[in-house]
């Protein structure tokens, strides 16, 4: 669906350094995957999607959107991909309806009237269908704008932040509209500050900051950066069992923390049988057993301190 190749964009200004916002980004996306494309602000996350919905070309690198080759089939790639850009331009003065049917029009969608239609109820506009889109609130544009990007019915969508500056009612309804999307089998591009919605919506998330620094499942991410952990509840803690827990090949640390033990280990499908069995003979009041998850707030800050880091050595 999207395929990268050392893609690069420097912004050259006069009489200023040039800006390097996208430096050797190589990258695969699959069909019907959602991709989290995450970085602080001035990362160069917006000007990706912009070279990769051919609305700028790159500086160098090459890319493929849906088998096009951005730079060659620029027309072929804006036809078959949905846009939500950071700002979405709409016409004011125009109600709902008639900026979606413009659009429509402009993709050659047919029976604009039943796309138009389907797209303002999916997404809670209809009842202000006739409004001016000026009298809309920053949520309703942004739906509106959503919309827009979906009536010609792409198979890949390219998302900008789509909840920023959402309240939480409206941004829940958008990510459970783009649940819905992946649900149908669409590929989402998906830009994003917020971290517990990349984790809750995305397959594969890439951290990003000029370059690429890490890509993975978010559960890999956690694994990489932070190692498992296990977390067992006991009524007691004997310190003996800690140094028997210790013994077990595989667990890299015990530590008590009030009547809990966090054991860091790699495999605990293997190892928590094996720990559960030897603290119940030994007499330990096993309450429960959980695996500790670190947010992708945690494993996101963490790897931008140890790229900051890298680059300071
Ligand atoms: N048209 C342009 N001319 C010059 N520099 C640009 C242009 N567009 C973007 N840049 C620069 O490229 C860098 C990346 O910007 P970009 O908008 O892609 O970041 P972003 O990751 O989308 O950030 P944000 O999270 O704030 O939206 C920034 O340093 C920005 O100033
Ligand atoms: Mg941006």
């Amino acid at each position: 669906m999207i395929e990268t190749k050392q893609l690069t964009k420097i912004f050259k200004i006069k009489k200023s350094p040039d800006v390097p916002a996208v430096v050797d980004l190589t990258l695969s996306v699959a069909e019907g995957e959602v991709f989290g494309f995450l970085g602080p602000n001035g990362a160069g996350k917006t000007t990706t999607v912009r070279m990769l919905t051919s609305l700028i070309g790159p500086t160098s690198g090459a890319a493929w959107v849906n088998g096009f080759k951005v730079g060659e089939k620029d027309q072929d790639i804006r036809r078959s991909v949905g846009i939500l850009t950071e700002s979405p331009g709409l016409y004011e003065r125009l109600s709902a309806v008639k900026n979606l049917a413009i659009y429509a029009n402009l993709y050659d969608v047919e029976q604009v009237d039943r796309q138009v239609e389907k797209y303002l109820r999916m997404l809670g506009l209809w009842s202000r269908r006739d409004d001016p889109v000026g009298s809309f609130s920053k949520g309703m544009r942004q739906k509106l704008a959503i919309a827009r990007a979906l009536l010609h019915e792409p198979k890949l969508l390219f998302l900008d932040e789509p909840t920023s500056g959402l309240d939480p009612e409206a941004a829940r309804l958008v990510r459970s509209f783009v649940q819905e999307l992946s649900e149908q089998g669409r590929t989402i591009f998906l830009c994003t500050h917020n971290l517990n919605e990349a984790d809750r919506l995305c397959d594969r998330i890439g951290i990003f900051k000029s370059r690429l620094i890490e890509i993975d499942t978010p559960e890999n991410l956690r694994k990489k950066l932070f190692g498992r952990k296990v977390v067992f509840h006991l009524r007691e803690i004997n310190p003996r069992w800690i140094d028997s827990i210790k013994a077990f090949a595989g667990v890299e640390n015990v530590q008590p923390v009030d009547e809990k033990l966090v054991v860091s280990m790699d495999n605990p499908q293997v190892l928590n049988p094996q720990i559960i069995r030897m603290l119940v003979e030994s007499g330990a009041d096993v309450q429960f057993v959980g695996e500790l998850r670190h947010s992708l707030e945690e494993i996101y800050l963490q790897t931008m301190r140890e790229t900051e880091q890298e680059g300071q050595a």
